[in-house]
């Protein structure tokens, strides 16, 4: 109960605006919106045309690709679907972008890049984490205050300060997130004691990953506020970086004491990176972290997401729970809108 109202406290912020929640969803709609319309979408559906005629016509070959984003735009009023076909109700115009206040220049860019993606996409031809969107932006976009109130609500939600050993943070992009959880540990006093935490950061984007490895120091001397010296003395205890696939990680059967992931489990195959995730914790180890379950993920974020080669897009709670139990799981927990969940090993 307490760790629950520990994880709301930290994300309660991201709610305080109550046109929050609305303006992330009007921003990437109209991102969505204007993108069609560049491809010629609404000219061509001022009259009624089925999901085969819009293939036909525009050279799609991605069914459930193109399903999905008609799915959107007919839930948000944009097409209307009637007889199995789909038209506009009258010309559409170009739609106003305004960012919400909690986004930065990257995240801003990393957005109106992916959505260029999407007609190559329709055509089957996916992209890369970094490729349209550029890794330069997510560097950026990975600063943002979001990330760091979530991955604390995570923190909250757990007894992980609590715990030592090995530690791998999956998905760990430019590593920022990485030095601030051996921040956490560094303020406990761990990396001094008999029984330090030994932490590890995967990610699957080689320049992320490079990022990470290069700007690890930097990144925790300005979190902590301390000296670079400080930060260089305790080199052996610096987070090992390492190049890899959530879904078939470069480790040992129950190598970890605990595994955590932040916004991740959506860009990969999130059912065979549980199980790799269980495999190679330890019996009695945690698995922790955030995923914006399904529904919370915006249906326009999920496009975007979905880009992205071996994307799985919005996951059901209760499929990561199940997935979880049968890779070993005994218990399994979640919490507040941000998803943190707990999962502990048998
Ligand atoms: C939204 S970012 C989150 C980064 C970090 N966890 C944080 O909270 O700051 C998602 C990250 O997952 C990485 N990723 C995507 N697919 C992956 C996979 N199959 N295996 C490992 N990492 C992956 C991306 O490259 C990216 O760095």
């Amino acid at each position: 109960m307490l760790s629950t109202i520990g994880a709301w406290a930290e994300i309660i912020w991201l709610l305080t605006s109550k046109d929050r929640v609305k303006m992330v969803h009007e921003y990437h709609q109209a991102l969505s919106v204007n993108a069609m319309r560049r491809e010629g979408w609404f000219d061509y559906m001022r009259m009624p045309q089925t999901v085969e005629d819009l293939m036909d016509h525009f050279g799609y070959t991605d069914f459930p690709y193109l399903m999905k984003f008609l799915d959107a735009f007919v839930h948000d009023g944009i097409l209307i679907r009637e007889n199995g076909t789909y038209r506009t109700n009258g010309p559409i115009a170009e739609y106003p972008i305004n960012p919400p206040d909690i986004f930065n220049a990257g995240i801003l860019q990393v957005h109106a890049d992916a959505l260029n993606a999407v007609p190559n996409r329709l055509k089957g031809v996916y992209t890369t984490f970094s490729d349209e969107m550029n890794t330069f932006n997510w560097d950026d976009t990975l600063q943002l205050k979001m990330y760091d109130k979530i991955r604390k609500a995570a923190f909250r939600f757990t007894d992980a300060l609590k715990r030592s050993g090995t530690f791998l943070d999956v998905g760990c992009g430019n590593g920022v997130g990485t030095a601030a959880i051996w921040g956490y540990y560094y303020k406990k006093g761990v990396f001094t004691s008999n029984n330090p935490v030994k932490i590890y950061g995967l990610e699957y984007d080689p320049n992320l990953m490079q990022i990470a490895d290069a700007e690890f120091a930097i990144s925790a001397s300005r979190l902590l506020g301390v000296d670079r010296s400080v930060i260089d003395a305790l080199k052996e205890h610096h987070p090992v970086f390492v190049q890899g696939n959530a879904e078939e990680l470069p480790f040992e059967d129950e190598f970890f004491d605990m595994v955590y992931t932040s916004q991740v489990l959506h860009w990969c195959d999130a059912k065979k990176a549980t199980q790799d995730i269980l495999r190679v914790l330890k019996p009695g180890g945690l698995f922790f972290g955030t995923e914006a379950f399904y529904p919370i993920l915006d249906p326009h974020i999920e496009l975007f997401i979905l880009l992205n080669e071996g994307a799985y897009g919005a996951i059901k709670k209760e499929d990561f729970f199940q997935w979880a139990k049968e890779a070993g799981a005994s218990t399994a927990k979640s919490a507040t809108p941000a998803g943190v969940f707990k999962v502990v090993k048998n």
